[in-house]
């Protein structure tokens, strides 16, 4: 081929990704401002701004990846458990003695005795015992060419997941309705936080609604903490002595901090590896899936925004924060900074996997949520490329994600 030829074809080449990089990007904006435009309009607000700054009624809001994880990693001046971190709305609902659990020397016992059950290997296990028939009978809907809804799929899937973990046995398991019902009440549970973004102080009528949801999707909890092994997040809770109001309190933690995150990571990196172009370079190269995992995890970073409470003075990139302060790390501007989804970038030491927080309180289920999604790209690609005929964003919803992604088999 003549150099010229051979111009041209990497020029198309070229267009080509950078259109399906708009294409995918403008998707992802769509999504952000129906699923929450309050998080949008900050998002866009802070875009331009410096990597760290004071925003009006909101507090320090940090855009650099670097300076987001120096905070995460000070404990001694950062806390989770106080008026701006998620620990502090915990507590609203459990109790100090949960709140007590999101610091301290208890926490790090506490993660230590689940580790095992996190790992690479342990989060094969659960996805394969909680999800695995699903996924296959997702593969052979989509070879029979049926469309199926990859949103909703992922929906049931966290709902089957939760439903592991929590001791539920809804009463007929091969009924997917039973598990949009948990997935459901997980996310009515997470809206209760919306708007939480200027304080995380929550309304009496609030915390009294987000206790009946509790009281409903623990319902299964008190049986499994009597009767469950220790190969499970209930038996190892009864085998620490932890009594069962905590027990269910960490439960419910677990439940919904991996449900709509993982439900919307999913959906929407199946969409990103289809806008982009780049489900061919997976068919041809299915060594690229962590790499499509990690891409997608990074761009639609699912957990966009992380909040600590100012412990102590503390200085950060410069600024001098003051204790009593609050601190937004905006993580979706910190991942998204360096470029568009593509499965060949190599890792990026800044972000590290800053999708997932960092130091003490990096995500449990990280491993988890890795399979899960490595999982639905090969059950969607198992038949060959794909084809998305029909989306819709997901409204008034805490992590934004697509309400429905109808796929067929190309
Ligand atoms: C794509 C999916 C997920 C994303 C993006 C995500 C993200 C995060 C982030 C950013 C944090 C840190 C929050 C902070 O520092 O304030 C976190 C913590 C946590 N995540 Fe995930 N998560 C996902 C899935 C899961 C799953 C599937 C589970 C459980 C099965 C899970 C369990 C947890 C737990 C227990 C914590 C608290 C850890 C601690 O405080 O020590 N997550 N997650």
């Amino acid at each position: 081929m003549s150099a010229s030829a051979q111009g041209a074809l990497s020029h198309c080449a070229g267009v080509r990704v950078r259109h399906g990089a708009k294409v995918a990007a403008r998707h992802e904006a769509r999504l952000l401002w129906a699923g929450n435009p309050g998080l949008f309009a900050l998002l866009q607000a802070a875009r331009h701004t410096a990597p760290i700054q004071r925003f009006p009624r909101i507090g320090w809001v940090v855009t650099d990846p670097v300076l987001a994880r120096r905070v995460l990693n000070d404990a001694a001046c950062f806390g989770m458990s106080e008026e701006g971190g998620v620990g502090h709305l915990w507590a609203q609902l459990f109790g100090p003695r949960m709140g007590a659990l999101f610091g301290g020397s208890r926490h790090a016992e506490l993660r230590a005795r689940a580790r095992d059950l996190f790992t690479e290997e342990g989060a094969r296990t659960l996805v394969e015992r909680s999800q695995g028939e699903h996924y296959r009978r997702l593969a052979e809907r989509l070879a029979d060419g049926e469309t199926i809804d990859v949103a909703d799929a992922a929906r049931v899937l966290a709902g089957r997941l939760v439903a592991d973990l929590l001791g539920l046995r809804p009463e007929s398991p091969a009924d997917d309705d039973a598990y949009r019902e948990i997935f459901a009440a997980g996310e009515r549970l997470a809206r209760l936080a919306m708007g939480t973004t200027a304080s995380t102080v929550l309304p009496a009528e609030r915390i009294r609604r987000a206790r009946l949801i509790v009281d409903d999707i623990t319902r299964g909890v008190e049986e499994g903490y009597r009767t469950a092994g220790p190969e499970t997040i209930l038996g190892r809770c009864r085998e620490m002595g932890l009594d069962l109001p905590l027990t269910r309190g960490l439960a419910t933690l677990l439940a919904i901090a991996g449900t709509e995150t993982g439900a919307s990571g999913t959906a929407r990196t199946v969409a990103l590896l289809h806008d982009t172009g780049q489900q061919a370079d997976l068919l041809a190269d299915p060594g690229l899936m962590p790499n499509a995992v990690r891409e997608g995890l990074r761009v639609t970073t699912p957990a966009p925004v992380i909040g600590r409470a100012v412990l102590r003075d503390a200085e950060v990139g410069g600024r001098l924060l003051r204790a009593g302060e609050r601190v937004l790390l905006l993580t979706y501007l910190a991942n998204n900074a360096v470029g568009p989804f593509d499965v060949r970038r190599a890792y990026v030491p800044q972000t590290r996997q800053l999708w997932f927080g960092a130091g003490r309180h990096l995500c449990l289920g990280a491993a988890v949520a890795r399979t899960q999604i490595a999982r639905m790209l090969e059950t969607v690609t198992a038949a060959g490329p794909y084809r998305i005929i029909g989306r819709r964003p997901a409204r008034r919803v805490l992590v934004p994600a697509y309400a429905s992604l109808r796929v067929r088999a190309a």
